[in-house]
């Protein structure tokens, strides 16, 4: 079955930017004649502006975690965006560890009305946050990704749940609803019990754009399974290789259409007008590192467990000390990328400098440069979707918009501009095909 709408377009790649609601909210804190809202409403605008795709939010429910100081509720946010905006994506990430699949269903299906079919879920099982969704411990990754398959079996059902012509155009011209194709789904599983059906219409798009990140071995086959995008950290184009394939393949025994899920990979990238610009960038932000508080970052990165406050900084760490992956608990995906350096016999200072970036690809130079680098990926097949931060510092939005992006439309890697009018369609995905069988009377 053909998931992709565009099969006969060229493809091209999708751009995300991050729609703000982070720190910054703080500053506002002491001028209270502006909102929280003032500079993502900029950003938003300046991103429609420069006809990418989507604003992304990331879901952090835990006040120590890093970034996570003022970060706003996602759906929240992107709903209020998507009164200042008419065609660009909303992609707000939700944890299914602490949240129920008939609100969710509820919450983006509201989110595709509001906006009229740009909204899309980036679905995480949390490795954070426990502590205030008591009593009990974090649950282990199987059983998160266990809760995570069987809340999207009932979302989706929930979305499917009204069947074509339950809502018709009556003689007056208004809507009239037929009950009887309107199917409850009498859902019972392990985790929940749903009756259904969802009380709210179909959605613009039916379903909103599923996109999930979490890279483990479950969260790859719960990709698989069921996403349409997976948003990854891939530092280089070797992971990024290891993982398309190793998705692909597991997407196609479900039978899912070449191609799928899209790999979405943030992209932290240092811009200068010059190489040597960008170097020295790179080396004054290396210089501001703090290495004594980069062992415990790298201690995070490895799952946690570690004590690096004696070894020294110039030394190799040795594999001894990995955890064995079943044993981890949060971020097995990242932890294994940061146990792959330790094999690569990187020093604890050279591990310090790769946690600046938390497992994401960074990259510095040129926009020509850059544009090289992305331009490696896209056309080895994997990448599809692109971060590209900083609109809201005019620097950068000078380099990736005049720049970045120039360029890559000039090498025909980024569409001139929508081609559609719902984030599906801008991203090429058709709409996912009803599963009755999940309806039962
Ligand atoms: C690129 C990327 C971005 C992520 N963003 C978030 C996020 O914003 N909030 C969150 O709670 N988890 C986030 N996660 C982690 C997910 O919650 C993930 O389901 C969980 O950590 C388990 O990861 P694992 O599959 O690597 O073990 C992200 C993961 C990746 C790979």
């Amino acid at each position: 079955m053909d998931e992709f709408v565009s099969a006969k377009q060229p493809r091209t790649l999708k751009t995300v930017t991050g729609a703000g609601g982070t720190s910054e909210t703080y500053d506002l804190a002491v001028d209270p004649t502006r909102s929280t809202l003032d500079t993502a409403v900029r950003v938003a605008k300046l991103a429609e502006a420069a006809r990418i795709d989507a604003l992304f939010t990331a879901d952090l429910l835990s006040f120590g975690a890093q970034g996570a100081i003022g970060s706003q509720e996602p759906l929240v946010f992107v709903s209020a965006l998507s009164q200042v905006t008419s065609r660009i994506g909303l992609i707000a990430t939700v944890s299914t560890t602490f949240n129920h699949p008939f609100n969710l269903a509820r919450l983006f299906g509201t989110l595709d009305h509001v906006s009229n079919g740009r909204a899309a879920w980036n679905l995480v099982t949390s490795s954070i946050g426990e502590e205030n969704f008591g009593p009990g411990e974090l649950p282990s990754p199987e059983e998160r990704y266990a809760r995570a398959a069987e809340t999207l079996e009932v979302v989706n059902a929930l979305w499917d749940s009204w069947e074509p012509g339950a809502l018709t155009v009556g003689p007056d011209g208004s809507a009239v609803l037929h009950r009887d194709r309107v199917r409850p789904i009498n859902h019972s599983g392990r985790f929940f019990d749903v009756a259904g059906p969802l009380n709210i219409p179909p959605l613009p798009q039916r379903r909103p754009v599923q996109m999930q990140a979490g890279q483990s071995e479950a969260g790859t086959a719960l990709g698989a399974r069921y996403a349409e995008v997976v948003f990854t950290s891939l530092p280089t184009l070797d992971h990024a290789l290891d993982f398309t394939r190793a998705i692909r393949g597991r997407a196609e025994r479900f039978g899912r259409a070449d191609g799928l899920p899209l790999i979405f990979s943030s992209f932290h990238a240092t811009y200068g007008a010059t190489e040597a610009e960008a170097r020295q960038l790179v080396r004054e932000r290396r210089e501001s590192i703090d290495f004594e508080r980069g062992r415990a970052q790298v201690a995070d990165m490895l799952g946690g467990g570690l004590d690096l406050s004696e070894l020294p900084l110039d030394a190799k760490l040795p594999e001894s000390l990995l955890p064995e992956i079943t044993s981890v608990n949060r971020r097995r995906g990242r932890v294994d990328i940061f146990a792959g350096y330790v094999r690569q016999g990187r020093t604890l200072r050279e591990l310090v400098v790769a946690a600046q970036d938390t497992g994401h690809w960074a990259a510095a130079g040129t926009p020509e440069q850059l544009a090289d680098a992305v331009e490696e990926r896209f056309r080895a097949g994997v990448l599809d979707v692109i971060t590209l931060g900083g609109l809201a510092d005019p620097r950068e939005h000078d380099f990736v918009v005049n720049g970045l992006l120039h360029e890559l439309r000039r090498r025909r890697i980024v569409a001139p501009d929508y081609t559609g009018t719902t984030l599906r369609e801008n991203l090429g995905l058709r709409l996912p095909a009803r599963d009755d069988s999940a309806v039962r009377t």
